[in-house]
């Protein structure tokens, strides 16, 4: 025990000191291997959240930030709230290829997106995979490190959970459906200015806006109370509780804290072989395991597609407009990736060994417009990993799963109701559909 803390403390506090001691001339040969990896891979968890100057956390805050992210008011149809596809019970994701938005019931791999109740029109699958927000508070900007202006989205076109938080409502696909009439740009702006104004006529979001941002209420128009609800307040009341879903727990994290045991002999030789022979860890490097850089991996497309090239996902291009950043998505995290398949930005790859596979083939089968000279060079060159190897790496990357186990259960919990009095999660859809809805169970922290 004793021991276990002196190394904690050693890797933790004094690391400098630590390593200096023990790296070149220690060949006494008791230092345990694990130690070994610490220092040798400089591995480090999470450090403190990094908050917005104006959006420091409140009790208030976070919990008008959880009703708003459950409450399919923010759809313009009413049938689709954050958590659909962002859901505790799959770890904030939604364990499907493409997320499936307005016009859709059920939940996660069940649901099924059909037309507009508006305008009878099809609505289409999402054109991307969902990502976790476990972690978001972490992405990192364009230096890598961890901030509250990180990059959100797979192409990196929002900066910081605030402004990501309005994007969604505007989205035909994700929230909006065909709730408001006129061209795209016209329904968007409508969506925005629709949903903050539906929040203002619910008495109780005015009191929670109010409680959650004192300073801001101190300078409303007595006579307008519900104007305390914007664009700038309902971003930061989101940001305020997504920013809170971190996961410190996982084995990874209690074996850098000092615990020996944490990673098993399978998974030390897989974080072993993620930092050396596999590459792994030039772009899924640091606590977050992203760069939070835009690469192009050559990953095959799937799916609906974006703008730039009909049918196809340019990725950081659509954002840029630059050819140069064509088919370079974000590294993404790779924090509780076991519990978040499928993989990659169109969620091509089913299972972590298909990844594994994709990349010891340098990267193949490869999206035919993406040739090696595209590519990072260290991608291209086939990896050559023994099926060992292979199962290792695997098994490393689920030692990076923490479903929140340390984190306070209200943070994981489904509101039993929110202040619109629709259903929690499904909206109206629940109602004409309720029979079909798979049951909701209680969040369980075993896997
Ligand atoms: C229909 C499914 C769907 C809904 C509803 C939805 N999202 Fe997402 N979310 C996605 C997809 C898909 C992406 C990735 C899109 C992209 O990269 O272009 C995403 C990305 C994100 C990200 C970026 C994470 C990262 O690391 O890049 C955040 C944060 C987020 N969503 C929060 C929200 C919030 C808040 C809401 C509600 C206001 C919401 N989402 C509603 C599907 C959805
Ligand atoms: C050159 C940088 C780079 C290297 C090296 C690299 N990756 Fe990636 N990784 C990425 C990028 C970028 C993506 C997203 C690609 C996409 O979606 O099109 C990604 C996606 C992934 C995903 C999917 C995560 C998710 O949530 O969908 C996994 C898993 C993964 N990488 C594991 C690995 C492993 C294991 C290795 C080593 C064998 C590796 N990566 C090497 C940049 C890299």
């Amino acid at each position: 025990m004793f021991r276990k803390w002196l190394i904690a403390t050693g890797i933790l506090v004094v690391s400098g000191i630590f390593v200096a001691g023990c790296s070149d001339d220690d060949d006494d040969g008791t230092a345990p291997v694990s130690e070994d990896l610490r220092t040798r891979f400089e591995l480090t968890t999470l450090g403190p959240i990094p908050y917005p100057p104006d959006n420091h956390p409140r009790q208030e805050r976070i919990a008008l930030g959880r009703l708003l992210f459950y409450d399919p008011i923010l759809g313009g149809e009413m049938d689709v709230a954050c958590a659909t596809c962002h859901h505790p019970d799959f770890a904030f994701a939604d364990r499907r290829q493409f997320g499936a938005g307005a016009s859709g019931v059920g939940l996660g791999p069940d649901r099924l997106v059909s037309r507009s109740v508006y305008t009878n029109e099809e609505i289409s699958l999402e054109p991307r995979n969902s990502p976790t927000i476990f972690n978001t508070a972490f992405n990192g900007d364009e230096s890598g490190e961890p901030s509250h202006m990180g990059f959100q989205f797979w192409d990196g076109r929002v900066m910081g959970l605030e402004e990501q938080a309005t994007k969604p409502i505007t989205s035909r696909v994700e929230m909006r459906g065909d709730a408001y009439p006129g061209t795209e740009t016209e329904a968007a702006d409508a969506a925005l200015d629709s949903v903050l104004n539906r929040l203002r006529e619910i008495p109780e979001y005015v009191t929670r806006f109010m409680e959650a941002f004192p300073d801001d209420a101190a300078l409303v128009d007595e006579n307008h109370p519900e104007l305390i609800i914007d664009k700038s307040t309902y971003g930061r009341a989101i940001g305020a509780f997504e920013r809170e879903l971190v996961t410190r727990n996982s084995p990874f994290d209690r074996y850098v804290r000092g615990d020996d045991d944490a990673l098993d002999d399978m998974q030390k030789l897989g974080l072993e072989v993620f930092f050396t022979k596999a590459k792994c860890g030039q772009c899924h490097t640091g606590p977050m395991f992203s760069d939070f850089n835009f690469f192009p991996v050559g990953v095959p497309q799937e799916g609906v597609g974006k703008e730039v090239i009909p049918g196809d996902d340019a990725g950081r291009e659509e954002f840029t407009g630059d050819p140069a950043d064509r088919f370079a998505f974000r590294t993404p995290t790779l924090r509780n990736v076991e519990l978040t398949p499928p993989y990659m930005h169109d969620g091509v790859f089913e299972s972590l060994e298909e990844v594994v596979e994709f990349y010891d083939d340098g990267c193949r089968p490869r999206h035919p417009s993406v040739t090696d000279d595209m590519m990072d060079s260290i991608l291209v060159q086939p990896l050559g990993l023994t099926a060992e190897e292979k199962q290792a790496l695997v098994e490393f990357m689920k030692a990076l799963t923490d479903p929140g186990t340390a984190l306070d259960p209200f943070l994981l919990s489904v509101p039993d109701r929110v202040p619109s009095g629709l259903a929690p999660v499904f909206g109206v859809r629940a109602l004409d559909a309720s029979s079909t809805l798979p049951a909701h169970e209680p969040y369980e922290l075993s896997l």
